[in-house]
């Protein structure tokens, strides 16, 4: 098993005896194949996840009631289903725990947009409680507690970037490999919400690939290789364009606005487009911006580094 996130002192903003704050980072999907459909109902990936500096902000704090309470900054997130409190209920039932927490979630990251931002925070609780309340969990067990909550957690406990196979539970580091091409990231999130159940429920075999796209992009990167538009595949993008017209306007918006390269994040309805340099990725942003489009200008960061990255 590979190295997680061993501690997230490094990034933690405060720490006292009584209150933790920590971020919550989102991630892009590079490429992504869908291979096909599993007995179980879930769909069988070969995918390139990337954290983005993009951010929740988390703050923990202990409570003396022994309960799990969740306040968010968008009301409608405030229950016990939220993912973070389920990661930490999951934890308190594995370790048998008495111990209460009171999770306040500062979401910045677009909700149901395919940029993994419950599931990040998920990990996050995960770790930080793990750290926080001294548990012997190792590695692995927090791997397996975040499989049993969602596919896209494991993939949380690490970070940067990340092949990620089986449901997207299986987990190989891809250790500083960013492409300099790619140094800026622009997102735009069309304004709607898709749900990842659909859109895997919808997806024709047609739509199904062996792996090759996302195997080739590891190769390339690996042997320092530009990657083009051609490398870039996901698998749940023809169906969503196909079914969600907001995203071909907005996509068409970005083309419209000079940039190169557009690619659906996750099951979307997010897009991202790749930069190497600023300047361009600004004036892209800025045009996107004034016709009303939720644009955020963005970098691949790797959370376990600090802040110093050298992709
Ligand atoms: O695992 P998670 O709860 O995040 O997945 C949400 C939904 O997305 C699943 O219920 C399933 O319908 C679909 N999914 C899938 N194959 C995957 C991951 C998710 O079909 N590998």
């Amino acid at each position: 098993m590979h190295n997680a996130r061993m501690s997230l002192s490094q990034h933690a903003t405060n720490y006292t005896d009584t209150t933790f704050f920590v971020q919550s980072y989102a991630k892009i999907n590079l490429t992504l194949d869908v291979l096909g459909k599993r007995p179980d109902g879930y769909h069988e990936l070969t995918t390139i996840m990337q954290t983005v500096d993009l951010y929740d902000t988390l703050s923990l704090t202990a409570t003396p009631d022994g309960s799990v309470r969740m306040i968010c900054s968008r009301p409608e997130l405030s229950n016990d289903n939220n993912l973070a409190v389920r990661a930490a209920q999951a934890l308190r039932r594995r370790y048998s725990l008495s111990q209460g927490v009171v999770i306040e979630l500062h979401k910045r990251i677009p909700v149901a947009a395919g940029l993994g931002g419950g599931s990040s925070n998920a990990a996050t609780v995960l770790l930080a409680l793990r750290d926080w309340w001294q548990l012997p969990a190792s590695t692995d067990e927090l791997h397996t507690l975040a499989t049993e909550l969602g596919s896209d957690i494991p993939f949380f406990l690490y970070g940067g970037m990340a092949l990620c196979e089986g449901r997207g539970e299986r987990i190989t580091p891809l250790a500083s490999l960013w492409p300099s091409s790619m140094r800026w990231l622009l997102l735009l999130k069309p304004a709607i919400g898709v749900s990842t159940a659909t859109v895997f429920r919808n997806l024709p075999a047609s739509d199904y690939t062996n792996g090759t796209h996302s195997r080739a992009v590891c190769t390339a990167l690996q042997n320092r290789r530009e990657l083009d538009r051609a490398d870039l595949h996901n698998g749940l993008e023809r169906g969503v364009l196909a079914n969600y017209p907001e995203v071909v306007q907005a996509r068409d918006a970005m083309l419209d606005a000079g940039v190169p390269l557009v690619r659906l994040s996750g099951s979307g309805p997010t897009l991202f487009a790749p930069f190497a340099d600023l300047a361009s990725a600004a004036t892209a942003q800025k045009r996107l911006h004034v016709q009303g489009y939720e644009v955020y200008l963005t970098r691949a960061i790797h959370p376990q580094q600090g802040h110093i990255h050298f992709y």
